[in-house]
């Protein structure tokens, strides 16, 4: 197995494994090992089934249901993320978010692979909390470390929920959950368990205010935040191709799915994977 960074920052592409062909425990190592350096990696020529997708989810942990998205009964832990050529809505993913952070224990990363995609557009973007993170100045910093924000899940929600026109998957999604609305506390800034690297988790989608502040006085700092993550420095932009399967660490990365491709079917199969949960990246 060869790992070959993709940025001078994050992500990597894995040469020389096929997925199809089992995994040897060494193997499943370098791919951890990998992972947690590199955030996001990136396998192409795969074309995987549902059974070896499920078999790599469980190398990085314990495949998790997403409650708003579950796949169907034979494997609701496979979320189908899917837009028709004649949809005019928006996408699932299409904003800059860190999977379901406003949950008690959001998901450690998922595996995404494609099943159809457009012959252009569609690509995902990932950026790098950790490098968002180290560029920060000072009094940011010291602003953000120890202290806790309050994440909603709006989308989900009854609060905040956006138009239905605007909604992604409208038949496959759960809607309308007045507990969604209700906020859930975590560290703004994490540690890495294997690298000691600290990362930011905040994300625009689910982080509605820092701990101790209210919303409107939060809201510059964090919408200053929020760019400041997305510098192109901090940003790594996927281009699909077929057979392709990603993983991303779900607690060091942001990511954005790019509503870029009307007239053009695409299909994805999403797992996400829990590992030791969020107390282990406290501190
Ligand atoms: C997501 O997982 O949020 C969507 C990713 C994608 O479809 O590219």
């Amino acid at each position: 197995m060869e790992v070959h960074p993709i940025t001078g920052v994050f992500g990597a592409e894995i040469t020389g494994i096929d997925l199809k062909s089992g995994l040897a425990a060494a193997t499943a190592d370098a791919l951890r090992a990998a992972l947690a350096h590199h955030l996001v990696i990136v396998l192409r020529d795969q074309h995987i089934d549902v059974a070896a997708h499920q078999a790599l989810t469980r190398v990085f942990g314990t495949p998790a249901i997403n409650p708003y998205a579950p796949g169907p009964d034979a494997h609701p832990e496979m979320t189908t993320i899917l837009k028709e050529a004649d949809e005019r809505t928006g996408v699932f993913g299409g904003g800059w978010h860190t999977d379901l952070s406003f949950l008690d224990q959001p998901p450690g990363g998922s595996v995404l692979a494609a099943i159809d995609i457009p012959p252009y557009g569609g690509d995902t973007m990932f950026l790098s909390q950790q490098a968002a993170w180290d560029s920060l100045p000072e009094p940011m910093k010291s602003l953000l470390d120890g202290r806790n924000a309050a994440h909603v899940g709006k989308p989900y929600g009854i609060k905040w929920a956006p138009p239905v026109e605007e909604q992604a998957m409208k038949g496959s999604t759960k809607r309308g959950d007045p507990d969604a609305d209700r906020e859930r506390l975590h560290p703004a800034v994490m540690t890495h368990p294997v690298t000691g690297r600290k990362g930011l988790y905040i994300n625009p989608t689910y982080t509605l205010r820092l701990d101790g502040m209210s919303e409107a006085d939060s809201a510059p700092i964090l919408n200053q935040l929020f760019a400041h993550c997305t510098l192109p420095e901090h940003c790594l932009r996927l281009r699909w191709s077929s057979g392709m399967v990603v993983v991303w660490d779900n607690y060091s990365t942001q990511h954005y799915a790019i509503n870029d491709y009307h007239g053009f079917r695409r299909e994805m199969r999403r797992s996400t994977f829990d590992n030791d949960g969020i107390a282990a990246w406290r501190g």
